[in-house]
């Protein structure tokens, strides 16, 4: 079996160099999407004008950020001035949002600094003009931890709306099944109990999400070199709840594209932006590939191969989370 992946960039500052002048845009370019319908751009979240640059006048129905809350986690940035620094791209999202509109935010916390950022995080939020909707918690399949802790399996967003936007229901009935048993009920005068009962179309996934599967190195939408990729089937599930077909969705962490790729398959326009040149290149191929190909990323490839056919060197493979872990099975 092919195994070509590119290791992770945010380990191998190497290979980002090397990759680099085969990237198309410099900071504050923008790529026009030739069947004009999304906008990538090489731009920073918390620069008003740039985001304005991206928008072109166009307002969003729904946002859905992922910012790399690792700063804080890893003492980088104080958390006062990661604060600061979130203030300011929610408040460049609040410019370009409509006034119907949904905002998701995922963020971190870390149990081992009071939780933080995502406790400071909501207490900003509460001063900006928007409606806290639920706090929903995605559940990996592998996790993080020591012996001495609960293993830290679970990913938090955070749903907000401002004005009436749409929420379709429909989008959250899932093929989950029920997990306990135990729970009696009399169905046409027959006892059933809750798993008999879980063969139902519509159970609906509520605000904790275990359906869904991590990306790995076997799955199509594997892009190897992205450290955070979010699966597209939970960005697919708040595409289709919280806007409808030709609606402009933003994502101001653009990485590996992923909500790119979810408003391609399903009929909306993106506009998306990394600061890093090398993320809006990725996404900018993604959606090449997919338009060319019908797949979602590089199982077992990576999205540099014309150019730099393979990265052999065992030692950076390894270090390639992609690469290296097998997800366990789902424990329900
Ligand atoms: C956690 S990742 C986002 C993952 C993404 N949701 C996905 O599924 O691939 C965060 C990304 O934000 C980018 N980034 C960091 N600071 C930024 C800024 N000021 N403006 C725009 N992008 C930024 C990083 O380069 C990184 O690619």
């Amino acid at each position: 079996m092919k195994n070509n992946p590119l290791p992770r960039l945010d380990n191998h500052p190497e290979i980002r160099e090397q990759l680099l002048p085969h990237c198309r845009l410099k900071p504050g370019e923008i790529w026009d999407d030739p069947l004009g319908k999304h906008v990538i751009g090489c731009c920073d979240a918390t620069d008003d004008q740039q985001v304005a640059n991206v928008m072109d006048g166009s307002r969003a129905v729904l946002a859905i950020h992922d910012p790399p809350y690792n700063l804080v986690a890893f003492d980088l940035r104080s958390i006062n001035e990661f604060i600061a620094w979130c203030r300011r791209w929610i408040q460049n999202t609040t410019a370009i949002l409509a006034s119907d509109a949904s905002l998701y935010v995922w963020l971190g916390a870390d149990q081992n600094d009071g939780f933080q950022p995502l406790p400071d995080f909501m207490v900003m939020m509460r001063d900006q003009p928007y409606k806290s909707r639920s706090f929903i918690t995605m559940r990996n399949q592998r996790g993080y931890g020591t012996q001495k802790n609960w293993m830290a399996v679970r990913q938090e967003l955070l749903y907000y709306t401002r004005g009436a936007p749409v929420f379709h229901v429909d989008a959250e009935y899932t093929d989950i099944p029920k997990i306990l048993r135990g729970y009696y009920k009399d169905v046409n005068g027959k006892k059933t109990e809750n798993l008999e009962r879980s063969k139902s179309d519509n159970i609906r996934a509520g605000n904790v999400w275990v359906d869904i599967q991590q990306v790995f190195y076997r799955m199509d939408e594997n892009v190897s070199g992205c450290y955070a990729q979010k699966p597209l089937k939970c960005i697919e599930r708040i595409i289709e709840a919280s806007s409808l077909p030709d609606d402009v969705v933003v994502d101001f962490f653009a990485h590996s594209g992923a909500t790119l790729l979810a408003c391609e398959k399903l009929g909306r326009r993106c506009a998306t932006i990394d600061n890093d040149p090398v993320y809006a290149e990725i996404c900018i191929r993604r959606l090449e590939r997919f338009r060319n190909t019908g797949h979602e990323g590089w199982q077992n490839g990576h999205p540099f191969e014309t150019e730099i056919p393979s990265f052999c060197d065992s030692s950076t493979a390894t270090e390639n989370e992609n690469v290296r872990v097998e997800p366990q099975q789902l424990l329900f």
